[in-house]
Parts: C-alpha cells; structure tokens; sequence
C-alpha cells in the first residue's frame, strides 16, 4: 500500500516543497506585498508580517499540510478523517479556491498579455486592453488552458514536473532583475527609502491619523493569501506526501521562500520606481502598481528595458501558473477521487465552470482598471472584489481557523477532561499519530491550540466589522460566504458523511485499470 501511495504523490521532498513553494509564491508576493508594504508603513509592514507569517502562516501550513498528509485523500475525506461530523469543512475549502480560481485567472491572462507585448511597450496600454473584453478573454483562456495542461499530467507528471523547472527559473529571473534595478543609479535610495523605512506611525494610523488596525489586518491577510492557506491547497498537497517527508522542515523552507520572494520584489520595484519615475513613488501603491506604474517605467529603461519587462511578466506568469495549479488540484482531487470521471475530464470540468465565471469577472475588471464604476457589479462591488473579499477575508480565516481547530482540538485521544485543555496531550497524540516535530513540538501545540486560532478569528471578526462599516453593503459579501459554509455544511450532512469518498491510492488504481483498458 505504501508503495502506491508513494507513486500516487510528488516523487521527492525536494519535489513537494518546490510545488508548495510554488503555489505560495505567486500574483500575491510579485504585486501584492510591494505595494501594501509601501502603503502600510514599509519595514513596519515587513516586521509585523514576517510575525504574522511565524505565529499565524507556518502554524497552519504545518496543521493543514499534516491534515491533507495522514489521510492521503481529498480535502473532505482527510477533514472526515479528523472527525466524521466535520468533513464539510473540506467542502467549503474545496469551493474557496475554485472561486479564486476565477478571478486569479483573469489577472494571470493579464501577465501573459504584458509578457507577450513586451516588444512593443506596455506604458499606458491598461486602459486599452482592459476594456478590449475579446483579448482578456483570450488570454484568461490561454491562461486557464496551460494550467489544465499540467493539472491533467497528474501531480507527479504535471504540477511537479512543471514547479522543479519553472521555480528555479522564476527566481533566477528575479534576482536578476533586483540586481539590475539596485544598479539603477540616482533615485534608487529614495525608493528603497519608500519601501522600507519603518514607519509605525503610517502602520497604526488610516490617512486622517486616526488610530488603525488596517496595517495589522492587511499584514494578517497578506500572510494567509501569499502562503495559499485556508483553502485547501496545503491539506491537497500534503495528502501527495509519503513518510519521507519531514512536515516542519518543509513548512520552514516554503515560508522562508515564499517571504524571500516578496521581500526580493519590493527590491527591484521601488529602486526602479525612485530612479525612473520617482513622481510616481508616493502614488504607486494599488492595483495599479504592476499594470499601470511599471510598463512606464520599463519604458523609461529604453531598449533593454523591453528585455527587462519580458523577463519581468513572464517571472510574474510563472509565479501565477505555479500557483493556480495548486487551486485547480484541489477541486480536481475531489471529483476524480468521488466519481467515476478521470483526471483529464475532471480538470477539463474544473477548468470550464472557472473560464465560464471568468468572462465577466475579466468583463468587470476592465471597469475598474480604467477607473470607471458602472461596469458589471453585484451589490455595488466589481465581481473581482466581490470574489476576492469572500475569499480572502471572509472564507479564508474561517479555512485557516478549521485546520487549527482540528489539529488543536478534535485529534487524538483524550481521556478526562484535563486531557482537553492539555497541550502535552495533544503532542504526545501528535507524535503517536506520526508528526513529530522535534524541540518545536510544544510550541506548536500551544499555538496551534490557543493562539492561532483565536488571532485568525480576530482578522475574520475585525476585518467584517471594519468593513461593513465602511461600507453596510459588506454584509451582502458576507453572507454569500456564511450561505456558502450553509449550502456546504447541508450537502455533506445529506450526501458526504458517510460512503466511500476516494483517497489517493484508490485514484492511482482506477487511472491504471483505464489505462489498462
Ligand atoms: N499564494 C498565491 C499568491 O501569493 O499569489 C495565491 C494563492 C495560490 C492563494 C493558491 C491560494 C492558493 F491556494
């Protein structure tokens, strides 16, 4: 049986902590950390986020990676297989990436868009490409397309295969390109200035000095998103693991990469922003940063710099693919280990239900980066947003919160009520049950049991509270995400309790009785 499993998964140690580093590394480190760090208080931000990645991130990759690990099968069944009442929670972690799925597509056909046209110059073209909704939807499509290429190859055959090439590539890249942007010259203080002098006042303060924890909840979220947890993708991929591989050593390598990588980002941005744009250094925060700020500045650059931005939006296109086939996987997983479908056609179905949604997403994006308002909307928000909040802060707290919960208080055995509360119990039933994680293994429980998941349900509560606030119409994001954890919870009462729900080993015998055929 060991032996099937083995084959059924990612060949090596080395093999998995490339994949998961790949889906960690991605839209989210390339783009999104630069710019809240500039925006948050530069190394203020940086602190208070590699906190949040120690305390919060490497605790809950270590929680879901074992969960997906010591069931070796889909993310409901390896919830199930924590406690029988709670494989919906695998459930609703299944759908959190399949709707990022959706809108992270279009902003990955957005980077082969500049990729290709990098010859040609890519300074203003935003508003031009954004609302040619013919071209988003061809490149989405290209997109979504490549990412069913490697999904269908399997996990060994595709997602690692393509992650131990393309990673080492990506980061070749970006060092490359840090170098060349430190050696920018003149204005490459200023921007290293911008991006990390530590600023708490900017952190702990909104715009109007008044007294904040947007810094804190924007560093929270950027910790879940950029190492891709709450949703799945780290309990699918740590399912792929056999025994060799050592859950905190791997944990530990994925999140010193993945925070490298955003790190290395800010570095060549922001010097290459302060040399050639410097008028733009204080506005360059936002979505606009990637799309809109650096094309005028690769055009600045002058001959090479049409080479600098191929480089460039190719490196982001691989950080986003090597991501997006880990949200794939996780729905693909559960159809072809449920039904009678085969991998091929279940990432085929995958893949289309999430181009489908897609279309007006991209539709809808267009608006918005051309900074109109009136484009596709529900309740008021651009279909990108909508989707983005729901998962991010909403579903995703709530997937991290269900791992640690799980781990912290629903496995292993406990014989009196003591034994509850007791951390020692639950290591000493962690490393019955094969996690064994050295001279960390109490701080590991103790956080994981008490002070993970009471921070990650600090960012889920204040998060909503701050932005229904802002904006009452939040309470629609909200409860679409509460009626989706509902319709969950029902299905998986009703049809998913009980019955054989696949695992692994079982996927690897029916591909080979269809190959066999
Ligand atoms: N971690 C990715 C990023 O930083 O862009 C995004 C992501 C990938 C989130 C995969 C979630 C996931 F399952």
């Amino acid at each position: 049986m060991e032996n099937v499993k083995k084959k059924n998964g990612f060949a090596s140690g080395i093999g998995f902590i490339l994949a998961a580093a790949g889906s960690a590394v991605g839209l989210g480190n390339l783009w999104g950390f630069p710019f809240k760090t500039s925006a948050n208080g530069g190394a203020a931000f940086v602190f208070v986020y590699i906190a949040c990645v120690l305390f919060i991130g490497a605790i809950t990759m270590i929680a879901e990676i074992y969960i997906g690990k010591r069931a070796a099968a889909n993310t409901v069944a390896s919830f199930r297989n924590v406690n029988k009442n709670y494989g919906w929670v695998g459930l609703v972690v299944m759908f959190i990436p399949f709707l990022i799925t959706c809108y992270y597509s279009v902003l990955g056909g957005y980077t082969l868009k500049y990729a290709m046209n990098s010859f040609q110059g890519n300074g203003g073209i935003l508003g031009t490409f954004s609302v040619n909704v013919g071209e988003v939807i061809l490149y989405t499509a290209l997109f979504l397309a490549i990412s069913l290429l490697i999904v269908m190859g399997g996990v060994k055959g595709g997602i690692e295969s393509a992650s131990k090439v393309l990673m080492p590539i990506l980061f070749l890249i970006l060092v490359f390109i840090v170098i060349f942007c430190l050696c920018l010259g003149e204005g490459v203080s200023a921007g290293l200035n911008k991006y990390l002098n530590p600023d708490f006042y900017a952190f702990f303060h909104d715009a109007n000095g008044n007294l904040s924890f947007n810094g804190l909840l924007a560093a929270m979220g950027q910790a879940f998103f950029s190492l891709s947890l709450g949703m799945g993708a780290m309990v699918c991929y740590g399912s792929y693991t056999g025994k060799e591989i050592k859950v905190g050593k791997s944990v530990a390598m994925i999140c010193i990469f993945d925070t490298c990588v955003a790190l290395l980002a800010g570095l060549a941005m922001f010097p290459a922003i302060g040399a050639l744009l410097p008028e733009q250094l204080n506005s360059s925060g936002g979505v606009g940063l990637m799309f809109a700020v650096l094309p005028l500045v690769f055009d600045k650059m002058g001959a090479i710099g049409q080479i600098i931005s191929f480089l460039f939006f190719a490196m982001v296109a691989i950080a986003a693919i090597t991501s997006v086939i880990s949200l794939v996987e996780v729905v693909t997983q559960l159809i072809v280990q449920k039904t009678k479908l085969t991998r091929k056609k279940s990432a085929l179905i995958v893949i289309a239900l999430a181009f489908a949604i897609s279309v007006p997403v991209g539709m809808s994006l267009g608006k918005v980066a051309i900074l109109e308002t009136n484009g596709i909307n529900l309740f008021g928000f651009d279909l990108l947003t909508f989707l983005d909040e729901a998962t991010n802060a909403v579903l995703m707290p709530l997937g991290a919160f269900a791992a640690c919960f799980a781990i912290g208080w629903l496995f292993g055995k406990k014989n009196s009520v003591k034994d509850w509360f007791s951390p020692k119990t639950l290591l000493n039933n962690l490393k019955e049950d094969g996690l064994d994680l050295g001279k960390f293994g109490m701080i590991f429980a103790v956080m994981v049991k008490y002070v993970t998941p009471v921070l990650v349900l600090f960012l889920d509560i204040a998060g909503i509270i701050t932005n229904v606030t802002k904006n009452p119409n939040y309470w629609f994001i909200v409860g679409f995400a509460l009626l989706l954890v509902g319709a969950c919870t029902a299905f998986y009462f009703a049809f998913l309790r009980k019955g054989d729900l696949g695992n692994n080993e079982l996927e690897l015998l029916k591909e080979q009785q269809l190959e066999n055929k």
